[in-house]
């Protein structure tokens, strides 16, 4: 019997797999002139990490997280200890790290990028995934308004150097543990007042976490909090003076964006400014990449008080854009090597293996095919460039080499192949 993957966990087989090669590099390239170093971070962690940073009131945390006992656990470890979740996400882990390590003793300030699976157990659908893969950073150690908007510059960087049409950024502030409180209470009057409208969710997480009910995607609750008050207006003089210099910054960097005060987030640990960059190219899950700050973080798993703000994209969104926009990388090789007769094949074989060593993409068969055959494979694989050699060739020393796209053809000297090929590549 066959046995098959787990809903909603997929591979990446080629013919895919370079488009996020080809993101991964460019966001390794735009993340470090961006002075971010990577981290690498388990993928197994304990729960109460993610229960403690994301929040106990979130869907994440409360129907999402793959989570099991720990077999090996030691008698008398308490319950929890023992618990272990596939992350969900990686900012509370780069926190824990950060705070494990004392990182901050040495340099408090510290910017630390990663990329890697998640594990969410929602419901899949396109885009949507329980194995889904990030690429985020983390800016840990400044409050300034500057570090906010240095990564939004990043990532729009980032969005144009992968030649991709930017998806739209909205902002929001929430406040922080000042003002927030305030919202909190106003919030939930209003929320009170229109409780049997709420779905049975939000019905019971009101009082705990009110702020979730203008998240959440059920009509009803969209509907009753149409006129729900908005926490821009009650922002305190610090955190108002904060947000409008993040939107300042953007504004001179001309970095597009639109206010969204509505925009909550489906993580607990946020404050002051939070984004998402969406795009109407990807049906119902159009958020791409999001973030904001998350001042308490740190304090809350056991550090010392030190802000941060991050964000973290959606490998799998983000590569479903790239070729939906027709950007898709594909690795075709730059030559192949059609050869006719065995001479012209035992000359090919250590031609191919030189050029292979220097850097370049380069394909020959090992059985005796056609050399209609071999045309048309060449062509199948994309290959940029043929060369055809037979006997006659080796005797001249000269082959015809073709362009595939031009048909163009011209005669090359044997002996120099792996000069011109080099040549070729690098222009
Ligand atoms: P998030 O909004 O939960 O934030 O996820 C960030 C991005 O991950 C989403 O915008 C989306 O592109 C992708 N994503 C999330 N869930 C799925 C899924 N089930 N399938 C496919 N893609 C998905 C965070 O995770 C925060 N840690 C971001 C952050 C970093 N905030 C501060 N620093």
């Amino acid at each position: 019997m066959k046995v098959t993957a787990i809903k909603g966990f997929s591979d990446i087989f080629p013919g895919e797999v370079e488009t996020w090669q080809a993101v991964e590099a460019k966001a390794r390239q735009v993340f470090t002139a961006y002075h971010f170093a990577e981290i690498r971070i388990p993928i197994l962690e304990k729960t109460e990490l993610f229960s403690r940073s994301i929040g106990e009131t979130t869907d994440i945390v409360e129907k999402e997280m793959y989570t099991f006992e720990d077999r090996d656990s030691r008698a008398g470890e308490s319950a929890e200890a023992t618990r272990l979740t596939l992350r969900p996400e990686g900012t509370a882990c780069v926190v824990r790290a950060y705070v494990e390590s004392e990182m901050y003793k040495v340099e408090p300030v510290r910017k630390l990028y990663y990329m890697g699976a998640m594990f969410r157990r929602e419901r899949p659908q396109k885009g949507r995934m329980r194995q889904f893969h990030q690429i985020g950073a983390e800016a840990l150690g400044r409050a300034d308004p500057f570090i906010d908007a240095e990564i939004l510059l990043l990532l729009s960087d980032y969005f144009t150097a992968l030649g991709l049409t930017e998806p739209t950024l909205q902002i929001n502030s929430l406040g922080c543990a000042e003002c927030r409180p305030q919202y909190r209470e106003t919030l939930l009057a209003f929320l009170r007042q229109r409780h049997e409208s709420l779905c049975g969710n939000c019905q019971r997480r009101i009082e705990r976490n009110p702020l979730r009910a203008l998240d959440c995607k059920e009509p009803g609750c969209i509907h009753a909090t149409k006129e729900a008050p908005a926490i821009l207006d009650s922002l305190c003089a610090g955190c108002r003076e904060h947000f409008a210099a993040v939107q300042r910054l953007l504004r001179e960097t001309h970095v597009r964006f639109a206010l969204n005060p509505r925009m909550v987030r489906g993580l607990d640990y946020y404050c002051r400014t939070t984004f998402e960059w969406t795009t109407t190219q990807l049906g119902s899950q159009s958020a791409v990449a999001a973030g904001g700050r998350y001042d308490g973080l740190v304090e809350e798993l056991g550090g010392p008080s030190i802000p941060g703000v991050g964000f973290a994209l959606g490998v799998e969104r983000l590569t479903m854009l790239l070729r939906a926009q027709g950007n898709g990388a594909a690795a075709a090789p730059l030559l192949y090597i059609v050869w006719i007769g065995e001479r012209a094949r035992d000359w090919a074989f250590p031609v191919v293996h030189r050029l292979r060593r220097e850097g370049l993409t380069v394909e020959m068969e090992g059985e005796t095919r056609s050399m209609k055959s071999q045309m048309r494979r060449a062509d199948k694989l994309g290959a940029r460039l043929v060369l055809i050699v037979g006997g006659d060739e080796l005797d001249k020393g000269k082959a015809l080499l073709r362009d595939m796209a031009s048909k163009q053809q011209e005669e090359i000297d044997l002996a120099k192949i792996v000069a011109e090929l080099i040549s070729r590549k690098a222009g």
